[in-house]
């Protein structure tokens, strides 16, 4: 897969045993660890914090992991994650008073940064910044749930995004979230995405002889 990265979202991984689940799917060839983090708040769903982002890489996790905050605020968690490991962190602007100093907060403490979209949230917040972001992602479905259904109209704003970044010049990766699956991949794909986020389409397809499995899925991609 050149230039191209996948990144299985942990929320529909066994959380009873996240750290062997994390190694399956990173042997099986996944590049990067999809981290949700979501508060009941600014998403109608809780999951997990930065000690089990500590606890990953305590556990040996060596893979970049990318941290996809749905909270509000943002920058108490921001520097936590920093401490716990993080590798990417990424804000959506709306849950977010002062979106230029959470970017550079990320960015100080040696984390890449990057901004996410809701559906119906405008590209143009990316106007001033720019310069700071290292990746753009786009939701495909509404955050706080694993499994929704890929959203069409995310293929149009994936190409307005690619047209951005590459009128920008810079190297800022394009990551798509919800929703994708092998038989869509390729389409999303071709609308400028290069980092593609799978959670259930990966977890939820375990190899049925062996749980600990991931390749055959994983080689579907
Ligand atoms: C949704 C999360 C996603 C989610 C994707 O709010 O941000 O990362 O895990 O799950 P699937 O791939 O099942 O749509
Ligand atoms: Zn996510």
């Amino acid at each position: 897969r050149p230039n191209f990265l996948l990144a299985p979202s942990i929320l529909s991984a066994n959380f009873a045993r996240l750290g062997e689940e994390v190694d399956d799917v990173l042997a099986a060839g996944a590049d990067i660890v999809h981290f949700d983090v979501m508060d009941n708040h600014f998403v109608p769903n809780l999951t997990v914090g930065p000690m089990v982002c500590d606890a990953l890489r305590k556990h040996g996790v060596k893979a970049p992991i990318d941290v996809h905050l749905m909270v509000s605020p943002v920058d108490r968690l921001i520097v936590d994650f920093i401490e716990a490991g993080a590798s990417i962190i990424t804000f959506h602007p709306e849950a977010c008073d002062h979106i230029d100093r959470s970017l550079q907060l990320i960015r100080d403490g040696g984390c890449q940064a990057g901004l996410v979209f809701n559906p119906a949230t405008p590209l143009s917040y990316l106007d001033y910044v720019m310069d700071k972001v290292d990746m753009v992602l786009l939701m495909s479905v509404n955050p706080g749930f694993g499994g929704q259904s890929f959203l069409p109209s995310t293929l149009d704003k994936l190409r307005e995004a690619r047209q951005r970044i590459d009128t920008s010049g810079r190297a800022i990766r394009l990551e798509v979230d919800g929703g994708v699956k092998v038989d869509n991949i390729a389409d999303i794909a071709r609308a400028g995405a290069d980092t593609f986020v799978a959670g259930s389409a990966v977890f939820k397809a375990r190899d049925e002889a062996d749980p600990h499995r991931y390749d055959s899925v994983i080689n579907q991609f």
